[in-house]
């Protein structure tokens, strides 16, 4: 018994050493951390608490990162891979590069949870729970998350270049992209209900203050008195990462977004194309009328993104920038030495 016992305590300490990558289990759920981290929920939450008094917008930023991480390939945490001589990462990507933002907070929730239970919780889940927290911690709903993803071992730019949609884009196109992820015309509504919380920079609006579709007219659907404050915001030769409000209260997380789109006011072309297109103009109403439809419409699609699988091999990364070491050469080495008890 005691040498099994062991032999058993060397193979584990192996598996925790050598990093080898596996398939998660097909069934994500809520508790998943229970027995391995349960503070996990709450050691995410008391940093993202942390960083919305540091600076309100960063929470918004991070939410943001479910939709850039989940629409490319699965919520496997691979937006948040640095650049590596061998890879070009998606922090560069066209949608991304100079505005996704408050990759730091992620950092700190990492290291804490590292502190607490090493090797444990992935960074797809930890994007997942505090995108939650964004939302529940500025006025929003809360909903139990499914948890038990793993992180890749690779990012890919093209994809994410392909995948995301352009602010230009108009509304049967985002149709069209969230079908692609069995995301209805009400999750497409709600889910840009995000927008609720946030900034954006005037480079994403130029085209449609000035030139929409290349008329060299403004986008006819701005509300006149809105363009004349984006205007003096964004003015031709403005530095075009100077920032504006997604809605008329950009740290409350509410359903204000959807009464500006009904006012013309909404700040991207993305936007305001939910209300001029009759598909999707009866939700911007009906969430404009009522929050609490809104709210719950909003959990509803988040957890259908967060559903979104990669089919690839993952692990837990230890820092969310960068994939584990291998030893694979400890491995082979280890099993030459002990290949007997095998
Ligand atoms: C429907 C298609 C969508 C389009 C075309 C779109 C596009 C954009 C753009 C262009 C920005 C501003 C980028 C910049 O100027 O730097 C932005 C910001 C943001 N997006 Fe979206 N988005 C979409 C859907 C979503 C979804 C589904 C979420 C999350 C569930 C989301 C969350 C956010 C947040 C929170 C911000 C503000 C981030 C900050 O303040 O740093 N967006 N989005
Ligand atoms: C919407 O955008 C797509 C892709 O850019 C374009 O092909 C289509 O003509 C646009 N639809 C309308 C009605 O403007
Ligand atoms: C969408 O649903 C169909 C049918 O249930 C399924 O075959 C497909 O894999 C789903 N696509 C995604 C991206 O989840
Ligand atoms: C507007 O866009 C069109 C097409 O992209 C372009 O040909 C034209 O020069 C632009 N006009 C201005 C004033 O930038
Ligand atoms: C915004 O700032 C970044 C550096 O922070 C710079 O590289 C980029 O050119 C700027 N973008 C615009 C549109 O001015
Ligand atoms: C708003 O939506 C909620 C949730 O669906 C519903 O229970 C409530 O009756 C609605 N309120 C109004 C005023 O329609």
């Amino acid at each position: 018994m005691a040498t099994s016992n062991k032999l058993m305590t060397m193979f584990m300490s192996l598996i925790f050493l050598i990093h080898i990558p596996y398939f998660a289990s097909s069934d994500l759920r809520t508790g998943f951390y229970s027995n391995t981290c349960p503070k996990a929920e709450s050691i995410v939450r008391n940093v993202m608490k942390k960083a919305l008094i540091r600076e309100p917008r960063s929470v918004a930023s991070i939410m943001r990162f479910q939709f850039h991480d989940c629409f490319v390939n699965g919520c496997d945490a691979s937006m948040l891979l640095d650049d590596t001589p061998t890879m070009l990462g998606e922090k560069l990507a066209l949608s991304n590069i100079n505005s996704l933002r408050s990759f730091e907070v992620i950092d700190e929730v990492k290291e804490a949870l590292e502190k607490a239970c090493p090797g444990i919780v992935s960074c797809a889940d930890i994007i997942i729970m505090a995108s939650r927290d964004a939302v529940a911690l500025t006025g929003g709903p809360f909903w139990k998350v499914r948890l038990g993803r793993l992180d890749s071992l690779i990012a890919n730019q093209e994809d994410s270049n392909n995948i995301m949609p352009s602010p230009r884009a108009n509304a049967s196109a985002l149709i069209n992209l969230f079908q692609k992820y069995n995301l209805s015309v009400k999750d497409l509504v709600a889910l840009s209900g995000s927008h609720s919380i946030g900034k954006a920079r005037c480079f994403s609006i130029m085209f449609r203050l000035y030139n929409q579709s290349g008329t060299g007219k403004p986008d006819p659907a701005i509300d006149p008195d809105y363009r004349r404050e984006l205007n003096k915001l964004c003015p031709l030769d403005v530095d075009q990462n100077v920032t504006g409000n997604l809605d008329a209260t950009p740290v409350v997380f509410d359903n204000q977004y959807f009464k500006d789109l009904v006012g013309g006011r909404g700040f991207l072309n993305s936007d305001q194309t939910l209300f001029t297109f009759p598909e999707t103009k009866e939700f911007v109403k009906l969430y404009s009328m009522n929050q609490s439809e809104f709210f719950k419409a909003f959990a509803e699609g988040m957890l259908k993104m967060g559903d979104l699988k990669s089919d690839k091999l993952g692990e837990v990364r230890r820092n969310c920038r960068v994939v584990n070491h291998r030893h694979s050469h400890l491995l082979l080495e280890t099993l030459n030495r002990e290949g007997s008890y095998m």
